[in-house]
């Protein structure tokens, strides 16, 4: 009984940032959201009644210390009394930097949770479950643009437009690699309960939507970044102004967000957006691709650079 699946990492160009429901991981806004080609999370999980406890394996080594998420995942999915399992996650990218790496690997899990104990559960059933785990995951269970929505007790999810029909491309920049300070479920839980801001966020949260929504299905690039920008920096504004202050950026960060300035001067097609962490992602028109990738290449404390076009919906590889 054991099951590998595929995730990418999906951005937000609409930002989730607030829980209505703690318990059952409910976002307190909707999202929009691209999800990547390039980045991946492969999971497998494997029950064995022969086994006496759950296993992670991240990236090579045992990994203590994220087990406990992974198993209240499991659980749901398949339920309290389910077999115990090894689970193996794999990632071509730094996991826990801000770069959704919750996404990819709890769309997967869930995934590959579902195929191991042979539940043949809906596209939304699934995103749904991943969401629970990680309010971003439920978003990769989709490719494209997607767009998260609150419904009644639950979310709802609605694929905007493909991979192909619009194929944008992001290139990340990486600052820094190590782990970030405050995870994004407890900063979420700082903002919502210091942040002067947070009421404006929630407020303001409907029309940002409607915006991107309709740029995305006009295919109007100058309206998109605008909006994006203007959601990504709201975002961090309520951050700054929490108590304590949750502040992600490094001197890095905002060089690049300066880069992307000067990209947009000279008349280049390309945003930045910032999530829980200090990278930069750059989203930009196929033909401006590679001024973008190499004038972020070239901006100090940019460590690393990875590329991406846009994917496809979290699936299942291999069923046994
Ligand atoms: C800033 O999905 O990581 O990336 O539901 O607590 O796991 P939890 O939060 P998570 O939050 C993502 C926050 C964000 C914005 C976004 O992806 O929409």
């Amino acid at each position: 009984m054991k099951a590998t699946a595929i995730a990418q990492p999906n951005i937000a160009l609409i930002k989730y940032w607030g829980k209505r429901d703690i318990e059952r991981n409910l976002p307190a806004v909707g999202s929009i959201s691209i999800t990547l080609s390039d980045l991946f999370t492969q999971v497998s999980v494997e029950l064995d009644e022969n086994l006496r406890a759950d296993s992670l394996t991240i990236n090579g080594a045992i990994d203590a210390g994220r087990l406990p998420r992974l198993q209240r995942c499991l659980d749901h999915v398949i339920g309290e009394q389910r077999m115990r399992a090894r689970i193996i996650s794999q990632s071509n990218f730094p996991i826990a930097a801000g770069l959704a790496s919750s996404a990819s690997a709890f769309a997967a899990a869930t995934v590959a949770a579902a195929g191991a104990a042979g539940l043949s559960l809906t596209v939304d059933d699934l995103a749904r479950m991943a969401g629970r785990a990680s309010g971003s995951a439920a978003r990769s269970l989709f490719g494209g643009f997607t767009e998260l929505s609150n419904s009644g007790d639950t979310i709802n999810l609605k694929p905007l437009r493909d991979q192909y029909s619009w194929p944008l491309k992001v290139v990340v920049a990486i600052t820094e690699t190590g782990p970030k300070h405050t995870g994004s479920t407890e900063a979420m839980e700082i903002s919502r309960t210091t942040s002067p801001f947070y009421g404006s966020w929630l407020e303001q949260q409907d029309g940002d939507l409607q915006v991107a929504r309709v740029a995305v299905e006009k295919q109007d690039f100058a309206a998109l970044a605008a909006i994006a920008e203007h959601n990504c920096l709201k975002m961090h504004s309520v951050m700054w102004a929490s108590r304590p202050a949750i502040v992600f950026w490094n001197a890095a960060t905002m060089r690049c967000m300066q880069t992307v300035r000067r990209l947009q001067d000279a008349g280049h097609n390309v945003f930045f957006t910032i999530d829980a962490g200090p990278q930069v992602k750059a989203v930009c028109m196929p033909e401006d691709f590679d001024a973008v990738r190499e004038a972020l290449a070239a901006t100090e404390g940019v460590v690393e650079i990875m590329s991406s076009g846009l994917g496809s919906a979290a699936r299942l590889v291999a069923n046994s």
